[in-house]
């Protein structure tokens, strides 16, 4: 560190030398103004008039050249790669958010060659143009706020499906306050065109008054008509999607420290306590080992939505994972461990905090947020 001579720091401090002198002798320390003080005091004198020290060399605002080459962090922009993005349906109720969710999944997973019955996982990934999607199949607010409400962000795109006959209702308004306080871009799908009494523009009208411009208005919001019933545009859809995900430049380093949130978490028979697992960084492997709170997995199996063995799974791609010592809540995060035994050991701390806590504060509450009553 350099030292601080008196002149320099009273030129700093707006004074004239002699009254820092003058200051620095009412605290009993005796310096000229060549001389260099302690950091301490000086410390303290900045204080007293209104400044926070901060000591650094001249140019130390200029990168220094590395002497040592650093061991690469996990995000550092180099290693990040793009992944699919995480999609959701939200909307007012009957608007055809189960209509759409069938009509992607049956249009576009590719079934059969599992040779199994596709499962309900809460998830699965569909193919367009060469480009994975993944959907949260469970639509309405139920799986997205308990996934919320415990801080984990697995949603990048909110599809806000409207009724062209009926128009904005008050859920679809919940839900678009929704998606935007989670932070998630929000394409419009105008479903039902083909019903009468459609009206599209009407639609887009309702997205003007509340700030959702559609891009052909000019604005930046991507909607299209579609018809769940019939299986129009669907395409169109995915690809605005895709777009919007190009857009926001998704990307996860797949070399790091595996990370997920858990979906949806089930006791099957047979099989015990199984998890949907959204990879967020990392690649989920056969053989690692999770902690996920007060539970711990030895990853024995994975299998994607049509129950197909997977080996290993990059980011934003769902599996469901067998091997859990008891079943995750949807939500919390998973990570992986150095082996079994250190999962193991980790998830028992997790355990002992928890039940310590429920022991202070037998009246807590579970941290209910407004989000939580849409
Ligand atoms: P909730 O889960 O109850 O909130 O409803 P939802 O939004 O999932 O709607 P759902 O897909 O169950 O559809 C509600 C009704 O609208 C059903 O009778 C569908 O057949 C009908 N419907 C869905 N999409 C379309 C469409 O594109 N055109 C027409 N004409 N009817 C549709
Ligand atoms: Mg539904």
């Amino acid at each position: 560190k350099p030292p601080i001579v008196v002149r320099d720091f009273a030129i700093l401090l707006g004074k004239k030398p002699f009254q820092l002198i003058s200051e620095l002798m009412e605290m009993g320390i005796f310096a000229s103004m060549n001389q260099a003080i302690e950091e301490a005091n000086a410390k303290q004198i900045a204080e007293r008039h209104g400044f926070t020290l901060d000591i650094r060399h001249r140019g130390d605002d200029k990168p220094e050249p590395k002497k040592k080459a650093k061991a690469p962090r996990e995000d550092d922009p180099a290693l990040m790669e793009e992944r699919p993005p995480v999609v959701c349906v939200l909307g007012h109720v009957d608007h055809g958010k189960t209509s759409l969710l069938d009509q992607i999944r049956n249009a576009h997973v590719v079934s059969g060659e599992a040779g199994g019955i596709t499962q309900h996982v809460g998830a699965y990934q569909v193919e367009r143009k060469g480009k994975k999607i993944t959907f949260l199949d469970t639509p309405g607010h139920a799986a997205f706020s308990k996934i919320r409400e415990r801080g984990a962000n697995v949603t990048d795109i909110a599809i806000l499906v409207v009724a062209a006959d009926d128009g904005f209702m008050p859920q679809t308004d919940e839900a678009l306050k929704f998606a935007r306080n989670a932070n998630v871009e929000i394409i419009v799908a105008i479903n039902k065109m083909d019903a009468k009494g459609a009206n599209i523009d009407r639609v887009k009208q309702q997205m003007q008054e509340r700030d959702l411009m559609p891009e052909d208005w000019g604005g930046t919001t991507l909607c299209t008509p579609v018809s769940a019933l019939e299986g129009t545009n669907i395409n169109e859809l995915l690809e605005l999607v895709l777009l919007q995900a190009e857009v926001s430049e998704l990307k996860a380093n797949p070399k790091a420290v595996a990370e997920g949130v858990i979906v949806e978490s089930q006791v099957e028979q047979g099989r015990g306590p199984t998890a949907t697992v959204i990879v967020q960084k990392g690649t989920l492997k056969v053989g690692d080992a999770l902690v996920c709170g007060p539970h711990y997995c030895k990853v024995r199996a994975m299998m994607d939505e049509h129950g197909k063995p997977v080996k290993s799974a990059p980011p934003s791609t769902p599996v469901r994972i067998m091997g859990w010592s008891g079943t995750p809540v949807s939500g919390a995060v998973c990570t992986v461990a150095k082996n079994e035994k250190a999962a193991k050991a980790e998830a028992e701390e997790n355990a002992q905090a928890l039940k310590a806590r429920a022991a202070a504060k037998p009246a807590v509450t579970t941290g209910a947020t407004d989000l939580d009553s849409l």
